[in-house]
């Protein structure tokens, strides 16, 4: 069985711990030893060897705090030169309490939230200040503290979340936040960590696996998750060695117009990258010559217009469809798309892209002709025609799972963490891909890998979540080898075979 990562809200996470503790029969000491042990674990082996490195590890007074005085103590015990410090509480927990007595006071030193301790431009910086319980927004006291970690100009590490990030909500474009140069979080990202209007605030991050109980995990009710290779790799379809062509679907894709033959030529050529056995495209006349010539593994069929479509073809045949791509939005067009619409029966297999979404939007009547789990891969601006504006992302959120329920289709909102949000309302967050991957043509390869899979016969939603899991790992081999400013669409399709690869191996 396939264990989805859930993305568990702050609450959540504290009645997990407890479940965790109650069912292993182990303390709340040892539950904050064995994260603490992971996240050092994690450090040791980014930076290689602890051991030549000096760490500036700032604590709060709650269990976050607790974290940070344990890791303290085992980079210590690698070899570490570590210096605590420790801001000034009323009260601490008991956990954080433990963990002060077994580090020597030498490495303790206690701060004011408004007097931010001097340390060594030398030392790595571990915040580990506030984590998940962090109620509410950081006040003006804080301000000082955090800019002066937020101006260090060493590493700087977050424990769980950067502190002054409240884990479930939108914070204020003025929140005092620490700016990590990446953050270690426990269990799964959290939500807000994942929202592009924190962009600011988040840029690298590993997820930490501290041994959650999967039982206690399970008993969670929650509609967002995190897309793991772990998944992706069990999701993905064995390939019978008797299989033939005919075995693995056939997509068909739609689109081009005159000077953007080549969104049709860059999506065919990524569905015949990611598995099915046939792929057909349908192009204006004017694409005939340079696509045969250039592509031989891809059928052609043309329309009787030269520059644009007019006109649509039969879908009978095959298994999977993907329309939109550099189509235009000419009179004819739209008018053949409507008919295109009219055509289609409940168990078509469908993509909607680019301008057949700029379409679908002035002629909200063709909903109605939607097959249930069309799948809709809209840009931002595509996308705010479809549902209206949004003040913020978790408006976005709310509006996207409206109208995927109301429909019942999927929307892809595309972007860092692209979401798939399916008609239930679940979502989930994906966690492959790079800014190099912001370039012309990415989309097209998006989708062209959406229609091979559905033409291969993967569930709609797997179809999707895959497909967008596969063009993010590729993107991020493409970068090992071009580096974000020179990757451009054509080197995702080029290594989409490593992003399988990696999947099977
Ligand atoms: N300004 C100032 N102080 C604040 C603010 C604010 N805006 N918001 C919260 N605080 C203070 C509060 O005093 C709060 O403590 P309280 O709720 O007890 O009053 C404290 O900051 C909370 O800070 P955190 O350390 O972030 O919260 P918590 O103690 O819940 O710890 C946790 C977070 C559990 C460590 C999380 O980061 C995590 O998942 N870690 C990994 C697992 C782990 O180590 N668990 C701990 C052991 S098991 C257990 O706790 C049951």
């Amino acid at each position: 069985k396939v264990v989805k990562m859930k993305i568990l809200n702050a609450i959540q996470l504290k009645e997990v711990d407890q479940l965790t503790i109650a069912a292993q029969h182990i303390s709340s000491l040892e539950l904050m030893e064995r994260a603490s042990f992971a996240l050092t674990q994690a450090i040791e082996r980014d930076l290689k060897d602890v051991s030549g490195y000096s760490f500036a590890v700032l604590c709060g007074s709650g269990n976050n705090g607790g974290d940070g005085l344990a890791v303290a103590r085992m980079l210590q015990d690698k070899g570490a030169a570590v210096q605590v410090y420790l801001l000034k509480a009323s009260r601490y927990s008991d956990d954080n309490l433990q963990n002060q007595k077994k580090v020597h006071p030498d490495f303790i030193k206690s701060f004011e939230a408004g007097q931010p301790p001097e340390i060594s431009k030398d030392a790595i910086i571990l915040d580990c200040l506030f984590g998940a319980g962090l109620s509410r927004p950081l006040d003006e006291s804080y301000r000082a503290l955090i800019e002066s970690i937020n101006n260090h100009p060493n590493y700087i590490l977050s424990a769980d979340l950067p502190s002054g990030l409240q884990a479930d909500v939108i914070n204020a474009a003025d929140a005092i936040v620490v700016k990590a140069t990446k953050i270690y979080t426990f269990h799964s990202p959290k939500l807000a960590m994942l929202l592009p209007q924190h962009q600011e605030w988040v840029d690298k991050y590993e997820v930490i696996d501290i041994g959650l109980d999967p039982q206690a995990i399970r008993q969670q009710h929650v509609d967002h998750y995190y897309v793991t290779e772990q998944w992706a790799s069990a999701k993905l379809k064995a390939r019978n060695r008797f299989a033939h062509k005919g075995s693995f679907g056939h997509a068909l894709l739609i689109g081009g117009s005159y000077g953007k033959i080549g969104a049709v030529r860059l999506s065919a050529t990524a569905a015949a990258r990611s598995g099915c056995g046939l792929v057909t495209v349908y192009i204006p006349g004017c694409g005939y010559t340079p696509f045969q010539a250039s592509v031989p593994e891809i059928m052609v069929l043309t329309d009787s217009n030269n520059n644009h479509i007019a006109n649509y073809p039969a879908i009978k045949p095959y298994t999977a469809i993907g329309v939109g791509i550099g189509m235009g939005q000419e009179g004819p067009t739209g008018t053949a798309f409507v008919k295109l619409m009219r055509s289609l029966t409940s168990d078509t297999r469908l993509v909607l892209d680019a301008d057949a979404l700029n379409l679908l939007a002035t002629r909200q009547d063709l909903m109605a002709n939607l097959p249930p789990n069309t799948i809709l891969t809209p840009h931002p601006k595509e996308l705010k025609r479809l549902i209206g504006e949004w003040t913020d992302d978790m408006e976005k959120i709310e509006k996207v799972q409206n109208f995927t329920s109301l429909h019942q289709v999927i929307i892809i909102v595309k972007g860092a963490n692209t979401m798939t949000v399916l008609p239930n309302g679940g979502l989930y967050f994906n966690s492959t891909g790079n800014a190099g991957m912001a370039t012309g043509g990415s989309g097209d390869v998006l989708t062209g890998i959406i229609t091979s899979l559905l033409a291969q016969g993967y569930a709609a939603e797997d179809a999707a979540i895959l497909a967008v899991f596969l063009h993010g790992a590729a993107g991020d081999a493409a970068r090992k080898e071009w580096g974000e400013e020179s990757l451009i669409a054509s080197d995702l399709i080029t290594s989409l075979g490593k992003a399988f690869q990696h999947l099977r191996s």
